[in-house]
């Protein structure tokens, strides 16, 4: 039997607690109600290190005026048994005041690769990912940190800061975990009503469409974001917000895939914004 996890919420603790664990530490950094996404990544680095440190967080600063901060689905006691089952050794709640007390003024901001897709829709959004994430690596001091393909977009911002700016840490993108029928799991499906929960499907029919296409040759990335669009379109409750085809590396939109490149798009079911991407090798 492993010890029991510690459960930490100021700063100050934090940092009492972190000596205590053996290295290297691995460390998932998430905004809580937990799913097995999650804890795929808390058990990979179980696999990985000696110590697993998650962290439980919903950033004020990475949500829009107009965005679901106030309705982020929470549910922490939850959330600990999941963690302590999963073998997690620490919980750091950190507190909205402490992390962005009066007079907060600093940001960590990454250039380019933030402009398209996500960044394109959502303004301001990596800007509080990155500053976030800067300040949860700074005081947990991990060794590596582990975040899902899921968010294809932020895992190539966070390895770009995290070079940029010289962290001593390694990335681990772990890959996506979906539902049986294909849905990528996220805190936000709880959000889906019962209807909506079987036209989101519509995101992975219309991936696999484009990659089936791409397998038999197509390489025109223009037909192949014409073969996402038209899926989305004909689900009566899906509506597309953006459908890319974009090398993986800049994310920039291509004409021809002639390399590695990121299929991946954001469409609304009913009010609910869902994201999803695939990689074609
Ligand atoms: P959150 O959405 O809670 O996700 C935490 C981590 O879990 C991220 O790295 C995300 O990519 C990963 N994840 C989510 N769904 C997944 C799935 N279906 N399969 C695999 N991994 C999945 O992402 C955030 O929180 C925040 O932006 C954060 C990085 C914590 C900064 O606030």
């Amino acid at each position: 039997m492993s010890d029991p996890m510690m459960i930490v919420t100021s700063i100050e603790e934090l940092r009492s607690a972190r000596p205590l664990l053996d290295g290297p530490v691995g460390f998932v950094p998430t905004m809580g109600f937990l799913h097995a996404g999650h804890l795929a990544l808390v058990r990979r680095a179980r696999e990985e290190c000696a110590s697993v440190v998650v962290s439980i967080f919903v950033n004020p600063t990475q949500f829009g005026p107009n965005e679901d901060l106030d309705k982020y689905p929470r549910d922490l006691e939850r959330d600990i048994r999941l963690l302590d089952e999963a073998g997690a050794n620490l919980l750091w709640t950190p507190t909205p005041e402490e992390m962005y007390p009066p007079g907060y003024q600093t940001w960590v901001e990454v250039e380019g690769l933030t402009r398209p897709l996500e960044g394109a829709v959502r303004p301001g959004h990596f800007r509080g990912v990155t500053t976030v994430v800067t300040k949860l690596f700074n005081a947990v001091q991990p060794q590596k940190a582990y975040f899902g393909q899921k968010d294809a977009q932020q895992a190539a911002v966070i390895r770009r800061m995290t070079r940029d700016l010289n962290f001593p840490i390694e990335i681990v993108v772990c890959p996506t975990v979906r539902e049986p029928d294909g849905l990528a799991m996220s805190s936000r499906n709880t959000y889906l009503n019962p209807q909506e929960r079987q036209a989101a499907v519509v995101l992975y029919r219309a991936l696999k469409t484009a990659q089936s296409a791409y397998e038999a040759g197509e390489r025109d990335a223009a037909v192949l974001r014409r073969l996402m669009s038209e899926v989305i379109e004909s689900e009566p409750l899906a509506r597309l917000q953006y459908v890319s085809c974009a090398d993986y590396d800049s994310l920039e939109e291509l004409e021809q895939v002639s390399s590695k490149a990121l299929l991946s798009m954001a469409v609304f079911i009913g009010k609910t914004r869902l994201i999803d991407n695939l990689v074609l090798e």
